[in-house]
Formats: C-alpha cells, structure tokens, sequence
C-alpha cells in the first residue's frame, strides 16, 4: 500500500509523527510493508515554526517541499493544488493522509479526490460553526470529500453524522495529539525554564529575579490580532492587570509580532518587566511551560486539548470553540472568555490558584495512530 501525506503548518507537524512512527512499526513486522511519502507544502517555512519540529519529533525529512510559503488563502490554496496534482499523478498513492484544519489539508483533500485517489481525514468531525474562521471552512470541505473520517472524541462523531456523513466512514479512534504528548513528555519535563527562556528570549529579560508563578500566552487568531482595536484592549490589560498576578511567558507568533509592530504595540511589550517575550519555542517546550503554568491565555486549538490532558486552567481567547470536549463543563481545562476584558479577569481570578486536574476523555490514551493505521489497512483488504 502507498499513502502519501501532507503537512503544512506548526499544528499539522504533532499530528503526523505518531502517524510516521505506527507506520515505521508496521513496516518493521509485517511482510506488506507500507510505502510512505511525506510532503511539506512549506506554508510554515521558519527554522522555529517548522524544520525544529521535525527534529523533535523525529519525522524524517519530508521526500518534497513544495515550498508555498505566505500568501492569501487563495493563493496558499491554489498554489498547493497545482503542486500537488502533479505529484499526485506521478506518485499515484492509494489513500491520501491528511491531518487538522490547515490550508494544506483542504488543498490536499480537494485535489486528491479530483484524481479519484480516496482520502483520509485525520481529527475530523470538529466544528466551531463560526464561518468566518478559515478553518471551519478547511474542514467542513475536508470531511465532506474524504473517504474516511477520523475523529477525536463522540461530539465530533455526532457532528458527521448530524451532518448525513455516512456511518461506515466515521472511525472514533482518539485524539492524535495525545500520541505525541504520551511520547514526550518525559523529556519535556527535564527541560529548566530558565534554559528556556535564556535560549528563546527577546527582549532581554532579567534572569536573576526569581519567576515563581507564571502564566503563559499565545494568540494568532486573525479575530484577536487583526482588529487593533482588540489587540491594544488586549495588550492594555495583559500589561497592567495580569501582570501583578503573574509573569507573562509569551512565545510570539509570527503574525502576531507583525501587528503589534504595526499597530505601535510592540515597545509597550517590549519594555514591560513582568513580560517575558520569547520567540516561537519547540513542541517540548511548550508543554514543559504549559505545566508550570498557573494558567494559559490562548487562543490556539491544540493547547486547548494539552491543558486538559496536563490539568492546567486554560482561558480560551475565542468565543467558541471547534474542541468543546476540552470545555470544563465536558471536564476539560478550557473557559470560553471571548476578548472580553471583563470576563477575563473574572476567570483568571476564579481559576489562577487552582490545582492543575489532568483528564483524559475517552480513547486519548495515546494509541490513536495505531487505530488509525489498522483502520486504513483494513480498509483496503
Ligand atoms: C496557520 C493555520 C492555523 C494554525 C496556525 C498555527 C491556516 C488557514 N491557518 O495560521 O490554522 O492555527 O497556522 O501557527 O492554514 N509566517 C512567518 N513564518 C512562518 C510562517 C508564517 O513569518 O514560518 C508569517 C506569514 O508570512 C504570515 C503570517 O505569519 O504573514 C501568518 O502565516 P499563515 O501561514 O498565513 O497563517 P497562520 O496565522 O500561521
């Protein structure tokens, strides 16, 4: 059998290497090895958003960088399709793998069933129901072309079939995500935050004050850091107010940096003493200070599902969520508080001294990828 898979982006990157890993396992006991092709569209291009993720996770060089770069969706979208037709064509795979919400997912999927090559969808079934998030519409397109649907847990089961997916397409296999976290977890702990910090850093923090407790802050969101009214009402509070709590770790997202330059945020940042700028950090990183964290500001998909598994308090910065199983009322570590200042506060007052309550929702138990993979082989005997 020959699958080919594609990435694109940070988030795409944790999803894949547990895939690589049960293929790998495969390979080595059974006399039907799979052939596996690995593309990068290169949306993601940094050292830090990209290259340093393969190496941490030990996926093995993508066989092909398309090299797509930045652009508009329309132009990330088109030009994956024209770049993946033809190796499409050339390679001719029997399933194509794709994983998450990226640009490259719905590219991939689109394209492969134009070449009547059957798809898989890996994390299907999430919906925020918020169209005007470029991710819904990458997997509402995505999950109605694909061949199998691969979903994290019973709500996403519930939104397919809701939707007239087909029952016998639906496999509820857990969430891929904890694979990853199950695999490195060991090693994140035996990271020092000051290394961290030290390696990453921006502006200049000074190591010798003692960093007790620390909250952490990622947002991206065209919705959060593309108004700039929202930001600077954001930025204004995480300056004055969650500053007397905490010390801010905020590993910057490309975009991000962007508009606070833009928007004339970025000194304000810069200069506060409580704020703790670092550049993108590594996957291991992130779940080191994750739980350190008394609490986390994000507006990131995945760290909603890592708090919940780690425990740790999670104010999502986002009025819905497409993850409503990290929800608190579900047992998860996530609160919905929007970019409402108010509600903000309230909740990070009710939470920060909470005690970490790590929870596993059914099948996250970090056998996915092999669910996934004995699904895909048995579907094609
Ligand atoms: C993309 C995904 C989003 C995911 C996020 C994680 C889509 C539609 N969006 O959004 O789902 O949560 O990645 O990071 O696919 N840039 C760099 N260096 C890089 C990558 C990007 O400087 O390595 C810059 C780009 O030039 C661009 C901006 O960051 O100006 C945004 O990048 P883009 O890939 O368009 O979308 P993300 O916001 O990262």
């Amino acid at each position: 059998m020959k699958i080919l898979s594609i990435v694109g982006a940070r988030p795409n990157f944790m999803k894949i290497s547990p895939f690589v890993d049960a293929i790998n396992a495969h390979n080595k006991e059974s006399h039907h090895p799979i052939h596996h092709i690995l593309i990068h569209t290169g949306q993601h291009y940094d050292h830090n958003m990209s290259e340093e993720f393969f190496k941490t996770l030990n996926i093995p060089e993508p066989d092909i960088n398309m090299g797509i770069g930045s652009g508009s969706h329309a132009q990330q979208v088109g030009k994956t399709m024209i770049e993946f037709e033809k190796i499409v064509t050339e390679v001719k795979p029997d399933w194509v793998v794709v994983v998450g919400d990226v640009n490259a997912t719905l590219a991939a999927s689109i394209t492969a069933k134009k070449e009547n090559i059957k798809c898989a969808h890996i994390e299907a079934g999430l919906r925020s129901k918020d169209m005007s998030m470029p991710e819904e519409i990458n997997r509402l397109v995505t999950d109605r072309l694909s061949d199998l649907l691969f979903t994290p847990d019973r709500i996403s089961t519930t939104n397919l079939i809701q939707e007239g997916t087909p029952l016998e397409k639906i496999k509820f296999v857990g969430n891929i995500m904890v694979d990853t976290l199950e695999n490195n977890i060991i090693k994140a702990h035996s990271l020092n935050i000051h290394e961290i910090i030290e390696k990453n850093q921006i502006n200049g923090f000074n190591q010798s004050q003692e960093i007790n407790d620390i909250g952490v802050l990622t947002i991206h969101r065209p919705s959060n850091v593309d108004d700039k009214l929202i930001l600077e009402r954001l930025i204004d509070f995480l300056c004055s107010e969650v500053v007397k709590e905490l010390y801010l770790i905020w590993p910057i997202h490309p975009r991000t940096g962007t508009r606070l330059k833009e928007y004339n945020l970025w000194e304000k940042v810069m200069n506060n003493d409580k704020i703790i700028l670092l550049n993108p950090i590594g996957y291991l990183e992130m779940l080191k200070l994750n739980d350190l964290a008394k609490v986390v500001f994000t507006d990131s998909g995945g760290l909603q599902e890592e708090c919940t598994v780690l425990g740790t308090p999670c104010l999502t910065l986002r009025w819905n969520t497409e993850r409503p199983i990290t929800l608190k009322k579900f047992g998860g570590a996530s609160i919905l508080v929007g970019n409402d200042i108010n509600n903000i506060q309230r909740e990070l007052y009710r939470v920060i001294n909470e005690k970490h309550e790590p929870f596993r929702p059914e099948l996250w138990d970090g056998n996915t990828a092999e669910r996934i993979l004995k699904e895909l082989i048995n579907f094609s005997n």
